[in-house]
């Protein structure tokens, strides 16, 4: 497989314009926005806008003069054509590990007569803490966790919340979001997904596929910047039947009016807690803007042609047999090597501008953005990797040493 094969396979992609909205250092193949996306170049000069000219000239009038009360729901709307959903059932807020506690809560509360939260082993850690931590607090609550092939069969008349991962965060593998729904919807549960592995890589269509609720992050496919808030869906069918656990000031109805008592607001904004982070919301409403005129099923066809070409390359140029990985048609927008001393190697990758990141035990994990990444990133990845390989240089003191994020 040659290089110039990836270069003519980027000549011809139909979103290479959108590369050109973000600032990339040169040399280096980006393979980890599915952690943290890349800087929009449209970024740092709109934060200096909001913070010298509206936070610094206009101070606190910049909350009405500039509608920042109303980020939380203008930014989402942004998020809206993304996932396909309707701009009135999103709201940016909080970190994901939040947005997923008050959806699971208000699912549960909404749910009388079911206790069950049912989730499954390999889901992403926080999600799972944040589901024992419900069960411990709320009584009769219970957890249960099961395989992931056995999930379906779980589901049954106790069930009230079924909250899965839908692409894995360490295979990349990609569950089947209507089965599961079909499933659970058919019991009378609902499903809560955390999205964060998939908006912004894959094509979602939430509003029409029936979706109940959904969070996900806003700084990974979203390029949102360091620890954006998160997102939070919940389907119009559901607003009123639901209510947020955390009953803030900003999900009051009149947050004004200054009353003694909460009254929830109507729609989705009930699920507001507290003050909005504006700089973190201008960030994220450039990491949104990098979306605008791309096509979402044209960002999942890519995602699957970058993954399959970094597959072909890797087994051509490395000898590992990616099988498993490349004949599986549902996976996310990502890619996962094995290796025994993975830490060392994708050390010894990043001091070569090969950027991924580890996850324990084995996994080295390749990311890659529709918007940004190239044939040729996937290209020279797997052709540097190869060579770490072949020489052995990747078995260095300096590649071993654990810094405290993989
Ligand atoms: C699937 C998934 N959910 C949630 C999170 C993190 O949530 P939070 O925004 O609360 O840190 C991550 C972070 O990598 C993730 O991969």
């Amino acid at each position: 497989v040659t290089l110039d094969r990836a270069r003519s396979l980027d000549a011809a992609d139909p979103l290479a314009f959108a590369r050109d909205r973000f600032s990339l250092p040169d040399g280096l193949a980006y393979l980890d926005g599915n952690s943290l996306g890349a800087l929009p170049r449209a970024t740092p000069a709109h934060i200096a806008d909001v913070v010298e000219r509206q936070w610094g000239g206009d101070l606190i009038t910049s909350w009405n003069q500039h509608s920042w009360i109303d980020w939380p729901q203008q930014v989402a709307a942004k998020l809206a054509p993304i996932v396909g959903a309707d701009s009135s059932e999103l709201l940016i807020a909080d970190s994901t590990s939040v947005c997923l506690f008050k959806l699971l809560v208000a699912g549960l509360q909404a749910q009388t007569g079911r206790r069950v939260i049912l989730t499954e082993t390999g889901n992403f850690p926080t999600d799972n803490y944040v589901m024992q931590g419900i069960a411990g607090l709320l009584p009769g609550a219970e957890l249960r966790i099961v395989a992931r092939g056995d999930l379906i069969d779980a589901i049954d008349d106790d069930t009230a919340v079924v909250s899965l991962t839908h692409v894995d965060y360490r295979s990349g593998e990609r569950l089947d979001m209507a089965a599961v729904d079909r499933a659970a919807h058919a019991a009378g549960a609902l499903t809560v997904w955390d999205l964060s592995h998939s908006a912004g890589a894959l094509s979602l269509d939430l509003h029409s596929d029936g979706c109940d609720l959904a969070v996900g992050c806003g700084y990974k496919y979203l390029n949102g910047g360091p620890g954006a808030p998160a997102w939070l869906y919940v389907a119009e069918r559901l607003q009123a039947r639901l209510t947020s656990p955390i009953s803030g000031w900003m999900g009051h109805a009149d947050p004004f009016a200054f009353a003694g008592d909460y009254r929830p607001a109507d729609g989705i904004r009930k699920f507001l807690t507290g003050t909005p982070s504006i700089l973190a919301l201008a960030a994220l409403d450039c990491g949104l803007d990098t979306f605008a005129g791309v096509d979402m099923a044209a960002a999942e066809s890519k995602a699957k042609a970058l993954t399959g070409f970094f597959v072909e390359v890797i087994e051509n140029c490395c000898g590992i047999d990616l099988t498993s990985q490349h004949v599986r048609s549902r996976h996310g927008s990502q890619i996962v090597v094995p290796h025994s001393h993975g830490y060392a190697v994708m050390q010894a990758l990043i001091a070569r501008g090969v950027i991924g990141d580890f996850r324990a035990p084995d996994l080295m994990r390749f990311g890659f953005s529709p918007l940004y990444n190239r044939f040729e990133d996937a290209w020279s990845a797997a052709v540097i990797l190869a060579d770490l390989l072949e020489t052995g240089s990747w078995d260095d003191p300096r590649f071993h040493a654990r810094r405290a994020v993989t």
